[in-house]
């Protein structure tokens, strides 16, 4: 299905975007390794996240959905999960893929783990170098690519690991490995990422320290071998996904909307933190905690946005959100540098080439670098409606397989002079089912045509 997104009106309105998608593999995952019921509201419902349940029901746990975003998970325990019958599929998703290949390390079981092409190409390497530390046995493709099986360990060896890449996944894969070890397996990060592994881990009533080390290393520390109590969970907004509505908002002229219940985690807040230093205009309101982490409501108005040179140190904090910032960048005055970004060319796609292409084929100017990219922004803004130039718009991008690609050129193509078509709208069900809808609600001009 291709999809095809051109000038808006302004956008405006009341929503509320999915639940988490981070929080709500982890909530699934811990769910299933607590002994009793786990109660779970505002569960993201998007393939990336199903595919984790039925991966839950496939190793023994009982998954069942009560409602809109509510699930109960009916746990084994640590150390309980059973062999799976077939392969695990995992579909578009690295997280559920790399988190649970964690988990069934800590087992003396075998597991398949299958995916869709693009996660097929996915570097798998970074996970299986500590999990096979821990004792636990891989058969991957060349380069360390699924599909692969994996045997777990028979008895796990706790591990001392200093993480070679800034991956909250590499970090929460040996901390559930570490979950059925002997004592104390240690993760030392030499730049923070997010932390809902450790905080989740605390609330299911594990023995986790985190300690602050020079020049910003973290210790993370899980003591394995013991229970994990089920608890309710409420899962938060996600903001990756909230970061859509809110750059369509910022780049549309006259647009004010309010996004609800955002989650604020200093771990994910990158993009807004630029966001608001490119001058955007978004008021953080209502700043609460709740299921402990910190929520707030959004409301954003359409602003003329300045290019900025974003902090290296930031990237793991807004690591998703580097293809909808380019595309306010595309809008803003001058060029915005975004750079320290590597990772990005291992995400469901080539995340650099991939924001590249698509902007050069409407008719942008960016520069490519092995860490990131440039934006020479059109100076095309809310205030600076008709005057200036423009984003000319007008092209058809490839999203090579990648959610996050298609909804921030569909974004672009809301502020474009012409219609901007993505290839194939369907991964974008993998985060964000409601996309289309929801934005269409708040008043998005989007347009779908099959392919065939
Ligand atoms: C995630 C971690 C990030 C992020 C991904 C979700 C997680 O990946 O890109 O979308 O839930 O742990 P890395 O940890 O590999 O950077």
């Amino acid at each position: 299905m291709t999809l095809t997104a051109a000038p808006s009106r302004a956008l405006n309105g009341h929503i509320t975007v999915p639940g988490d998608k981070s929080i709500s593999h982890r909530a699934l995952i811990f769910g299933a390794l607590s002994i009793g019921e786990t109660h779970i509201s505002g569960l993201l419902e998007g393939e990336d996240v199903l595919a984790t349940a039925d991966a839950m029901r496939a190793l023994g746990a009982r998954v069942t959905q009560t409602g809109e975003g509510a699930w109960t998970v009916q746990g084994v325990g640590i150390g309980g999960l059973r062999e799976p019958e077939t392969a695990l599929d995992f579909g578009n998703s690295g997280t559920g893929a790399r988190l649970v290949m964690g988990l069934v390390a800590g087992h003396p079981i075998t597991a398949t783990f299958v995916g869709d092409a693009s996660l097929s190409k996915r570097p798998m390497g970074r996970v299986i170098t500590p999990l096979t530390e821990m004792g636990a046995v891989f058969h991957a493709r060349a380069g360390g690519r699924m599909p692969l099986t994996l045997t777990g360990a028979t008895s796990p060896l706790p591990i001392t690991y200093p993480l070679p890449v800034a991956s909250a996944q590499v970090k929460s894969a040996v901390l559930l490995a570490g979950l059925n070890a002997p004592g104390q397996t240690t993760v030392i990060e030499p730049h923070a990422t997010r932390d809902h592994t450790e905080r989740m881990l605390r609330a299911f009533g594990a023995d986790v320290s985190v300690e602050q080390g020079p020049q910003g290393v973290t210790v993370i520390r899980v003591t394995g071998q013991s229970e994990l109590t089920p608890t309710d969970v409420i899962i938060p907004a996600d903001p990756s996904s909230a970061a859509f509505p809110v750059v369509a908002a910022l780049t549309t002229p006259g647009s004010d909307i309010v996004v609800a219940g955002v989650m604020m985690n200093t771990h994910r807040i990158g993009l807004y933190t630029t966001l608001i230093e490119m001058g955007g205009d978004i008021e953080v309101m209502n700043q609460r905690e709740e299921s402990g982490e910190p929520v707030a409501d959004l409301r954003v108005r359409s602003s003329q946005l300045k290019g900025v040179e974003v902090p290296l140190e930031r990237a793991p904090s807004m690591i998703d959100e580097y293809p909808i910032l380019a595309v306010a960048a595309a809008h803003a005055e001058g060029t915005t540098v975004m750079r320290g970004a590597a990772e990005l060319r291992v995400k469901e796609s080539d995340r650099v080439a991939a924001t590249v292409a698509g902007l050069r084929v409407n008719g942008l100017h960016v520069d490519e670098f092995d860490d990131g990219l440039a934006v020479r922004g059109t100076g095309q803004g809310p205030a600076n409606q008709g005057l200036g130039s423009r984003i000319p718009g007008g092209g058809h991008v490839i999203t090579h397989m990648d959610h996050r690609i298609a909804m921030a050129f569909l974004i672009l193509g809301f502020g474009a002079e012409a219609p901007v078509t993505i290839d194939k709208g369907e991964m974008i069900a993998t985060s964000f089912p409601d996309f289309v809808p929801l934005m269409r609600r708040l008043g998005a001009n989007l347009q779908s045509a099959s392919n065939t």
